[in-house]
């Protein structure tokens, strides 16, 4: 009797199961949904201009900008469309039109973000994409990279990655190491504009995975640019098209979440208050520090603009994440954002439809005040995270409440 090779039989059974997936989400998921954002009230959009509702009101009064839809009872609805041609329309009479464009200026820096922890599930993710979309609802040039290999971040995006990029098409292919005829191509190539204004995707996915095992082979034959270099040497070819880039980091200190950490700029660390979590906060730490000391001496990143702690899935309820909030705070001082992104059935509801806060359909959200909550937590720590990109870039901006 032959016994069969267990790698042979993995390898077939993986081939069926992958082909018989893809056949079947062909034949029953719906077309890959297309996505669609909500419109936005005269008062988001005047928050998101830093302007009053009566200035919105009159300078369409006056006819400085072009009338949108009217939703019920004559209030008035913006797309994202709308509010970035409001936006350039009202920057090119402006007294200060950087009043209304808050993006780089001349010499500014772009701003590149890592999301990082090796806690799984700290919202990561969650953090880095609903940021994204903040931060390009404000006006801001972003895009955001999916460095992890199980590729959640893309499938905000309506992809499936599994099946939209098994062959190729993710970060992977912008910083493969060489293996005969096959090398890294431009990071141009695998970049994709989504339905978001504003807003650019480098995809994930499994084959991402290939780096963190080729790498130590690579390292030993001295394949040029080494691991640290790679990310921060592929964007350098878009350095110009954006104000800030987001990297979403796998759950591990691994070579693409070192590679991330090396290309950055800032980084933002995403902490549940609860004791697990901050003990493997703490382990990450020190191993990070440790590694990134021996990058530093090899050319690896040396300084930063910012590191940031962000408090994610914040339960305001329990006491005893509201006092390790407050000893996180008494211990890493300014470090730690001055508002969390709080625990909310609102971001986690969303997020089973691979949705954020500014996708869901408001007029079927069954609980508003919970969904406002979320939202006000959101854009109170995104406003943070936007003092500190603008402080490095020089400009000191009035945080509002
Ligand atoms: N503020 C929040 N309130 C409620 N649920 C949240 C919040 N943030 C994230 N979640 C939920 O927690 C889960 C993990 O979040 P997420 O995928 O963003 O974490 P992650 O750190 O990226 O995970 P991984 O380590 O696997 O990459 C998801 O189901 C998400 O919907
Ligand atoms: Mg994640």
């Amino acid at each position: 009797m032959t016994h069969p090779v267990l790698h042979d039989k993995l390898r077939q059974d993986a081939d069926r199961l992958s082909e018989a997936l893809e056949h079947m989400s062909k034949l029953f998921l719906a077309p890959k949904e297309q996505k669609t954002l909500r419109s936005f009230t005269t008062a988001e959009v005047a928050e998101l201009l830093r302007v009053s509702d009566g200035y919105l009101r009159k300078a369409h009064f006056d006819g400085r900008i072009p009338e949108v839809t009217q939703g019920p009872g004559n209030k008035r609805l913006y797309t994202a469309e709308e509010i970035n041609e409001i936006r350039h329309l009202l920057a090119q009479n402006a007294k200060d039109p950087f009043q209304f464009l808050p993006g780089r200026r001349d010499g500014d820096k772009l701003q590149i973000w890592s999301t990082v922890n090796f806690k799984g599930g700290s919202s990561k993710t969650t953090t880095t994409v609903t940021l994204g979309m903040r931060l390009a609802l404000r006006g801001y040039r972003v895009c955001l990279i999916d460095a992890d290999p199980q590729a959640s971040l893309t499938t905000f995006f309506g992809y499936q990655p599994e099946i939209d990029f098994r062959h190729g098409g993710t970060l992977y292919d912008a910083i493969r190491y060489n293996d005969g005829d096959t090398t890294r191509v431009p990071i141009t190539d695998v970049l994709r504009k989504t339905y978001f204004p504003g807003l650019d995707l480098v995809p994930g996915g499994i084959l991402l995975s290939e780096f963190e095992t080729e790498t130590p082979t690579a390292l030993s034959r001295g394949e040029q640019p080494v691991f640290f270099n790679r990310i921060r040497d592929s964007l350098r070819q878009v350095e110009d098209e954006y104000d800030i880039v987001l990297i979403d980091c796998p759950p591990q200190l691994g070579y693409l979440t070192m590679a991330a950490v090396c290309a950055s700029t800032s980084l933002l660390m995403t902490i549940i208050p609860e004791r697990v979590d901050l003990a493997s906060a703490s382990q990450f730490l020190t191993m990070a520090s440790g590694i990134l000391e021996v990058l530093h001496s090899n050319g690896g990143i040396g300084s930063y603009d910012n590191f940031a702690y962000l408090l994610t899935r914040f339960d305001t309820a329990i006491s005893t994440q509201q006092d390790l909030a407050e000893w996180i705070r008494e211990l890493l001082g300014d470090s730690v954002i001055r508002t969390p992104f709080v625990k909310s059935s609102a971001v986690s509801e969303a997020g089973l439809s691979q949705k954020t806060l500014f996708e869901v359909d408001l007029a079927g959200t069954k609980n508003r005040k919970t969904y406002d909550r979320a939202l006000e937590s959101v854009i109170s720590f995104s406003n943070d995270i936007e003092v500190m990109i603008q402080s490095a870039w020089g400009r000191e901006v009035k945080r509002e409440t």
